[in-house]
C-alpha cells in the first residue's frame, strides 16, 4: 500500500463522519478504511455525540470498545452504516470480504436505511474481477464444496490454507475470476452450492461512495441506473 492511497483511505474515512448525526443506531463495517472512521467517530462521541454501533466483525467490536464507542448486536433497527469494499463499480456493485467479515457485513448492510462506502481510488471499477471474490463455506465436508466451486471458477484459493476462521468458524475460500461480467449470475451460482454460507457480491445497496482521490474525497451516489456526484 503506498502512503497515497493510505492517505486517501484516511480522508475518506475522516469525511464520513459527516453523514453521522446523534441519536443514530450505525452500522461499523470492518477494514483499514474504516479504523480511520471509527477514529474520527470516536472524537465525535468524546465530545457527547451519542450513537450506537453495530460491529460487523470482532474486530471491529474490539476497536469500537477500546475507542469509547458503545456497541450492541442486537439493535430493531440500523439508521446508516458505514463500510469499506475491496472493488466498487459504477453501479455500486461490490466485492467485500477481503477481510473476511462478509457474513456480518451483509447482514447490518441489509437492514441498514442508508449504506456510506469509504475506499480510495484503486477500488472504483469499470468491471469487477480482479480482487477474488471471497466465499465463506463451512468446514463440513469442504473438500467437496471446494471442488463443485472450482468448476464454477477456474482459480480457487482457500485462504492460508484453512488457517484464517472467520468470526463464525468458518472457511473463506478466494475465486479469481479476473473479469466479472455478470456479478448476479455469478453471485446466484456460487451461492447455490451447498455448503457456501455467503459470497462475497454485494448487489442493489444503491451506496454513496466516498472516494478518496489525491488530495480530497468525492461523494458519488450510485445505484443501477443512477450515478450523481457532490462535491
Ligand atoms: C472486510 O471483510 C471487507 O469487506 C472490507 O470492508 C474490505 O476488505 C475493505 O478493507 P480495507 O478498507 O482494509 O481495504
Amino acid at each position: 500500500m503506498t502512503n497515497l492511497l493510505e492517505n486517501e483511505k484516511r480522508i475518506a474515512g475522516i469525511k464520513a463522519v459527516n453523514f453521522v448525526k446523534s441519536g443514530m443506531v450505525l452500522g461499523l463495517g470492518t477494514g483499514s478504511t474504516v479504523r480511520y472512521f471509527l477514529e474520527a467517530l470516536a472524537e465525535k462521541v468524546n465530545g457527547g455525540m451519542d450513537i450506537i454501533g453495530v460491529p460487523t466483525s470482532k474486530k471491529t467490536e474490539q476497536l469500537a470498545i477500546s475507542l469509547g464507542i458503545k456497541t450492541s448486536n442486537s439493535t430493531d433497527h440500523v439508521d446508516l452504516t458505514i463500510d469499506g469494499a475491496d472493488e466498487i463499480d459504477h453501479s455500486g456493485r461490490m466485492i467485500k470480504g477481503g477481510g473476511g467479515a462478509l457474513f456480518k457485513e451483509r447482514i447490518v448492510a441489509s437492514h441498514s436505511n442508508e449504506i456510506v462506502i469509504v475506499c480510495d481510488h484503486s477500488k472504483y471499477v469499470e468491471t469487477l474481477g480482479k480482487f477474488p471474490v471471497p466465499v465463506e463455506i463451512s468446514p463440513f465436508m469442504e473438500l467437496l464444496t471446494i471442488k463443485m466451486i472450482g468448476k464454477l471458477c477456474p482459480n480457487v484459493t482457500l485462504r492460508n490454507n484453512g488457517e484464517f476462521l472467520t468470526d463464525q468458524g468458518n472457511h473463506i475460500v478466494d475465486c479469481n475470476f479476473d473479469n466479472i461480467e455478470n456479478p448476479e449470475e455469478t453471485y446466484q451460482i456460487l451461492r447455490s452450492v451447498p455448503g457456501v454460507v455467503d459470497v462475497g457480491i454485494f448487489l442493489h445497496m444503491k451506496p454513496t461512495l466516498i472516494l478518496g482521490e489525491k488530495g480530497y474525497a468525492r461523494e458519488i451516489k450510485l445505484g443501477e441506473n443512477v450515478t450523481s456526484e457532490r462535491t
